[in-house]
């Protein structure tokens, strides 16, 4: 019906309507439901805003408290679905090992999960914010030949993560709350980006009727990307790279001016701001402190820093409006939190979370929502005979 037009990577077309997230990318500014981002940061946490994501409005105390004690309640895995693991080379990348173990929860719950039995939505719901955490810890263990931990239900949802990660069996976990406090803050700041890569494809996956479990295993893959949540990754090894090769960060700059091949300066530009990234901003401020309370100095922070300085004062960089985004200082604080770079995208998929869960349940209870089905222009060969025929 009517004329097609040809939009490719969806610069100009809106897939949907939306009242979870706002952003304005000219004057970088980015409100989940309403609240300033900036505002949350200061006062709210990771779990209040997962709830305010999902549910449209800040929790009461009481609300959150039964939603943290739910969330604690439905921490443990299947005992056989730890076998998964083991199947997977030592080397898989965690990210994989994330999206395969979502799918696998699906084939635990296959009575249970009906998109449109809200009881299904809202269980599944608290199983993937409680159990995703857990999968994720078991990437990482398992990437660095170390048993499992069980999740510790006593802890909060960021304490029993960061246990999960790093506490070691025959030893009392210590909690950090410096380190506590800046991995919620980050997975906050994560939480929703409206309609990215990654949320668009839980949203077209969840078009199709297929359940959460399905919808947000293909999201983790959308995300993994180097040019989506692949980036913070990418960042700390180009800061590696430039720092073992000797190379001077403005010769590295020419060479991403130069459009070299392979070549771009990870964790700049983004197709909606184009102005300096509110999320990039925070996270700026915390590196500093985060790493200064850890005790940790890191010289790829500085040349971090060094980088952003003179792509903000270059032409090349001002003409095409690249600012730093989230992902550019993200990576020296995992590092400092002692977590090994490919475990980065992996926090982000933590994060992200609350978004897609949100997200999908936006879709599938608007009436009008469809299957996504987006149309071509064809370019190929007219109709010709087979031959013989
Ligand atoms: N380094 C060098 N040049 C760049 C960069 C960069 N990071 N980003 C964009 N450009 C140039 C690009 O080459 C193009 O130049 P020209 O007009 O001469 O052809 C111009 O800026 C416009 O870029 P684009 O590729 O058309 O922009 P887009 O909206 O399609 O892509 C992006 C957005 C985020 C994929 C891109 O900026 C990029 O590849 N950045 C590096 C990867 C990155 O940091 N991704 C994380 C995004 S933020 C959070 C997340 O999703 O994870």
């Amino acid at each position: 019906t009517g004329h097609t037009t040809l939009d490719y990577g969806f610069v100009n077309t809106a897939s949907t309507k939306s009242a979870i997230t706002y952003i304005d990318g000219d004057q970088g500014i980015l409100r989940y439901r309403g609240y300033p981002i900036e505002q949350l940061a200061k006062n709210s946490t990771y779990l209040e805003v997962a709830w305010l994501l999902i549910y449209g409005e800040l929790p009461s105390a009481s609300e959150l408290e039964s939603f943290d004690e739910r969330i604690r309640r439905h921490t443990l895995l299947h005992e056989d679905l730890k076998s998964l693991f083991s199947a997977l080379p030592p080397t898989a990348h965690p990210m994989s090992v994330l999206s395969a173990a979502t799918a696998a929860l699906s084939t635990y719950y296959e009575s249970e999960s009906d998109p449109h039995n809200p009881e299904h939505v809202e269980l599944n719901t608290v199983r993937m914010l409680a159990k995703l955490p857990v999968i994720a810890a078991y990437a990482h263990k398992k990437s660095i030949g170390q048993a499992f931990l069980y999740p510790d239900n006593k802890l909060s949802f960021v304490d029993n993560f960061l246990k999960l990660n790093f506490g070691v069996m025959s030893e009392t976990y210590e909690s950090n709350p410096v380190m506590t406090k800046a991995l919620d803050l980050l997975l906050m700041l994560h939480a929703d980006h409206e309609q990215n890569a990654s949320t668009s494809t839980v949203r077209l996956v969840g078009s199709t009727g297929a359940n959460q479990f399905a919808s947000i295993s293909a999201g983790i893959q959308a995300l993994s990307g180097p040019l989506h949540g692949g980036a913070n990754e990418a960042v700390l090894q180009m800061l590696g790279r430039i720092r073992d090769s000797g190379e001077s960060v403005e010769r590295f700059v020419e060479r991403v001016k130069n459009k070299e091949e392979g070549v771009k300066l990870m964790g700049f530009g983004h197709r909606v701001y184009k102005n300096y990234d509110p999320r990039a901003k925070l996270v700026k401020e915390a590196a500093d402190e985060v790493l200064e309370a850890l005790g940790v100095s890191d010289p790829l922070l500085d040349l971090a820093k060094e980088l952003e300085q003179i792509a903000l004062e270059d032409d090349y960089f001002k003409a095409r409006r690249l600012y730093p985004n989230v992902d550019f200082y993200t990576g020296v604080i995992y590092k400092a939190m002692g977590f090994p770079t490919r475990m980065f995208t992996v926090l982000f998929a933590i994060g992200r979370l609350p978004g897609w869960l949100a997200q999908w349940r936006e879709a599938i209870t608007d009436p009008q929502t469809k299957i996504g089905r987006p149309q071509q222009l064809y370019t190929g060969a007219a109709v010709r005979n087979y031959p013989g025929v």
